[in-house]
Parts: structure tokens; sequence; C-alpha cells
């Protein structure tokens, strides 16, 4: 009922302009069958964590088909999706009363701010999932839109100085939060499944060599 209320008034109001937040959130179907598929690969997570957890369907859809999880972390930059993925779980345990019931962290904040590798102390034991659809956007994109939705350091690839200033300091914002998850949780047992472009995986796996990134899986 509740949820039925809230998505009428989110009809009502209009939505803002979000295409600097690279906004395309997957389908909750979509979301099961990833997380079904991982199943069926005998993953089973005790930590899961969504870096951009948007309405939380991923969330849901581990939470329906991982049966081991202790902890799961969502940090999401809009507070709307905030909430509404906190009613989505709220929704997911009325109507699964007999589920496993880890402790969850739905974080209002912005992924580039957020403290991930206090997590990766404090469960450095634990079997990790990082999972998520990252944000599609680049930079220049958002400099066309006079936005700020970027990480700190925003030649991460150490391009020279000319490089940086031209097509080759283009960067895909999933990219550098991808590359986050890598080099944060790259000493723990897990597995990192994000959805993301071509060319994002791409520059991932050519750059594995250059940044000499450890093998993070199980
Ligand atoms: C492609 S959508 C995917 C959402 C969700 N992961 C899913 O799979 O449905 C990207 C999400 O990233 C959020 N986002 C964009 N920039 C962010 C930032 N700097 N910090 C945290 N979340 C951000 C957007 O609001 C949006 O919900």
């Amino acid at each position: 009922m509740l949820k039925k209320v809230l998505s009428i008034t989110n009809n009502v109001l209009e939505e803002p302009d979000r295409a600097e937040y690279g906004d395309f959130q997957t389908n909750s179907d979509l979301a099961n069958k990833v997380t079904l598929h991982l199943a069926s690969k005998n993953i089973s997570p005790e930590v899961v964590i969504e870096p951009t957890c948007g309405k939380g369907n991923f969330i849901i859809a581990s939470l329906r088909n991982f049966k081991e999880i202790k902890n799961v972390f969502g940090v999401e930059i809009y507070k709307p999706y905030v909430w509404e993925t906190k009613f989505n779980i709220v929704d997911f345990f009325l109507s699964n009363p007999n589920s496993n019931k880890p402790e969850i962290s739905i974080v209002h904040c912005n992924v580039f701010d957020f403290d991930f590798k206090t997590i990766a102390k404090e469960h450095s034991t634990n079997n990790i999932l990082v999972i998520g659809n990252p944000p599609w956007v680049t930079n220049s994109k958002l400099g066309s839109l006079n936005s700020t939705n970027l990480p700190k350091k925003t030649n991460f690839k150490n391009h020279s100085g000319l490089d940086a200033m031209t097509g080759k300091g283009n960067f895909d914002i999933a990219e550098f939060i991808t590359l986050t998850m890598i080099e944060t949780f790259q000493n723990m047992k897990g597995n990192l499944l994000l959805l993301v472009k071509n060319s994002v995986i791409k520059n991932i796996v050519f750059d594995q060599n250059k940044k000499s990134l450890q093998d993070f899986r199980n």
C-alpha cells in the first residue's frame, strides 16, 4: 500500500533532469537473472556491495538468491532512490518473512566520498560480491552539462598534460568506480559483477597489467 502511494506521488512530481547521473535502472527481472546465474556458479557471498544502488533491484535480487549474506552495503546519491530501496527491502521481507536477515546499510552518499576501505578492512576474511550497474556517463558529457559528478582525481589514468586535455583524457565514471572497487577489494575472496560498456571493460582489462592489479575471484 505504502509503495503504491509513493509511486503515485512519484508520478505527480516532475522528475528533475538526471542526465549527469547516468541513470538507467536495472529492472528486477534482469537483476534476478544475473544473481541466479551467479548462484548457479556456486557463488554465495557473505558481503554484498552495490556502489550506486539506485532503486535497489540488485540488492533485492541478492537477498532473494544468496542464502549466506551477512552484510549488505548500498550507496546512492539520489535521496528518493535511497528511500525507494529501503521500502523495497521492507517489502521483500514482509513478503518473504522466512528469508535470511543480514545487516543492511543503505547510505545516501556520493560514491566518490564513500569509505569502501573500512568495509574491506572490517570484512577482510569474508567472501564478497560487488554487484551493480554504475552510472553511464562520461566526463566530457559532464563537462557539457557543467556537472561536478566526478571523482576528485580526474586524471586517474595518469595521462600526460596534452593527452589529458585531448580525447585520451575522456573517461566514463563507471570506469573509475569499477577500478576503485577492484583496487579496494583485490586482496579479498570474492567476485565483481558490474554492467558496464564494452569500452569500459576493455580499458580495465588493458590497464590491469599496468596497474599490477591482483586477481579478484574465489
Ligand atoms: C545506471 S544507474 C543503475 C542503478 C542501479 N545500480 C541499478 O542497477 O539499477 C546509476 C545510478 O547511479 C547513481 N549515481 C550517479 N552518480 C552517483 C554518485 N556520484 N554517487 C552515488 N550514486 C550515483 C544514479 O542516481 C543511479 O541511480
